[in-house]
Order: C-alpha cells, then sequence, then structure tokens
C-alpha cells in the first residue's frame, strides 16, 4: 500500500500549524517536557530527528548543545517551515520517509522521533535501521500516540452521563493491530495501531532495552491551568520510551 503523506494537504497541514500555535495545546504541555526529560546530555552527540516535521525538537536538540541534527520528514511542507524558521549551521533537513533510513550512512549517538511512528506500517524494519544507525550504547527515544488512542476503531469515544459529561473512555478492537483511518481536519488520516506489547517486543527482538517509559497524565498544576485536561486521567494521550542499543 502506498505511503501516506498527510502533512502536504493543504487542509490539513493549515489546520495542524494552527493546532500547534494553540496556547496550552497537549505537545507543549505534556509531549514535550517529557521528551526532554528522557533526553541524555547533548553535548558533542550526533542526533537524527525522525518525522522532525517543523524542526522544532532539532532547533531545541541544538541549543542543547548536539553536534549535528538530521532532520527527516515526509512532508517537503513541514520541512519548509523547519527551514526557514529552525535552521542552524549544525541543522541538516532531509526529504525522506523514515522507511528508507537505510539509505543515510553515519553513525548517530541518538535517534528521536516525536509523534511520527504512528504513521509507519512496518515499525520493525524502521527500528531495524535505527539500530544499525546507532553507536553502541547509542540511545533511541520516542514518542508515539498512546495504543489507548491508536486502536480507536470508530464509534463513540466515551461514554457520557445524561448531561453528557464524560465518565469513562470506550475501549474496543484493542487487540486488532493495524491501519486506522480516521477524521482529524480531513478524512482517511492514516495511523496503525500497535499493542503496548508489540511495540515492546519490537525493541527487545531488535536488541534495545527499555530504561524508561512514560505516560504523561496531568498534575494537579496542570489541572488548575488547563481543567479541559482531566480526561487524560482515564486516556493519556501519548507514549514515551528511552530504549538502548545493547
Ligand atoms: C505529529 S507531526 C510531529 C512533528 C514533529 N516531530 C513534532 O513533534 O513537532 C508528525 C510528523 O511525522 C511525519 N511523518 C509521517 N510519516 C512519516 C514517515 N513515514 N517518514 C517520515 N516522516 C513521517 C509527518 O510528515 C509529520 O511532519
Amino acid at each position: 500500500m502506498a505511503k501516506q503523506n498527510i502533512y502536504d494537504n493543504e487542509i490539513f497541514f493549515e489546520n495542524y500549524r494552527k493546532l500547534r500555535k494553540n496556547a496550552g495545546n497537549a505537545n507543549d504541555v505534556f509531549e514535550i517536557p517529557a521528551l526532554l526529560s528522557l533526553l541524555p546530555d547533548l553535548c558533542g552527540k550526533k542526533v537524527l530527528d525522525l518525522g522532525c516535521g517543523f524542526g522544532e525538537h532539532c532547533r531545541l536538540l541544538a541549543d542543547m548543545g548536539a553536534a549535528s541534527i538530521t532532520g527527516i520528514d515526509i512532508s517537503e511542507k513541514m520541512l519548509d517551515i523547519a527551514r526557514r524558521e529552525n535552521s542552524s549551521p549544525k541543522t541538516e533537513y532531509i526529504n525522506m520517509p523514515m522507511e528508507e533510513l537505510n539509505r543515510l550512512d553515519g553513525e548517530y549517538d541518538l535517534a528521536v522521533s516525536s509523534l511520527a511512528l504512528h504513521y509507519v506500517e512496518d515499525l520493525d524494519g524502521v527500528v531495524k535501521n535505527i539500530r544499525s544507525l546507532l553507536t553502541d550504547g547509542g540511545l533511541f527515544v520516542f514518542s508515539q500516540e498512546n495504543p489507548i488512542c491508536t486502536s480507536y476503531s470508530g464509534g463513540d469515544r466515551w461514554t457520557r452521563d445524561e448531561n453528557g459529561s464524560k465518565l469513562y473512555l470506550n475501549l474496543k478492537d484493542y487487540s486488532v493491530e493495524g491501519m486506522r483511518s480516521t477524521q482529524w481536519f480531513v478524512d482517511n488520516v492514516q495511523k496503525y495501531h500497535r499493542m503496548f506489547s508489540t511495540i515492546v517486543n519490537i525493541l527487545a527482538q531488535n536488541g534495545f532495552v527499555i530504561e524508561k517509559m512514560i505516560e504523561p497524565v496531568p498534575t494537579k498544576e496542570i489541572l488548575e491551568k488547563f481543567p479541559k485536561y482531566e480526561d487524560l486521567r482515564h486516556k493519556p494521550d501519548f507514549l514515551l520510551v528511552r530504549a538502548k542499543k545493547q
């Protein structure tokens, strides 16, 4: 099946850009702080960012002392912003699907991927290639949509009370892995659902040891500022993993 490149869809792209500019978006409040907390000391490190999007993480990694950052992304629209807004002498952007990582050469100390792996059908193939690009002891730090979210296959996400307030999440088809076609700004946005055990086993089978996982949930302080995140008590939106090449 042809790989989808939804971020080059004009309507999707414009809406996603707006979403990321909203103050208090879930990336800024939950995902980015959790991802940063999993990073090692970056001084002098060679870093690969898979699905780098607008390049915001590449810029952060450069500011944190990385020696070089290679950001790859399938979307030319996303890379266009990255090149215009988040360039640095240490940063290179390449338009390439991460399924073709074997085209890269060189060695990296760290591979980072933020919220891109759930767009990939062959996670095992990507992880194999990451392994061969990493130095011994190199780290793979990634976030993806939480499997509780990627499992969604239609119908009501929530059971609600008579006033329409959310009571709890409806979880179905969790064990049915594979492509999900969802509506997100546009119809037919394709993502891939994998169970937790599948993700963990793919890492283990490719010689990675998991050092830490995070499923960010709202703290009291976050809820005071952003009461809308109350739902995340039931359903963490993200899964983050720090894995080390053995
Ligand atoms: C949710 S955005 C995240 C962007 C960036 N990592 C961030 O956190 O700001 C997902 C990105 O993954 C990219 N992407 C999706 N599938 C990809 C693939 N197969 N190879 C490379 N990039 C991909 C998209 O084009 C998009 O830029």
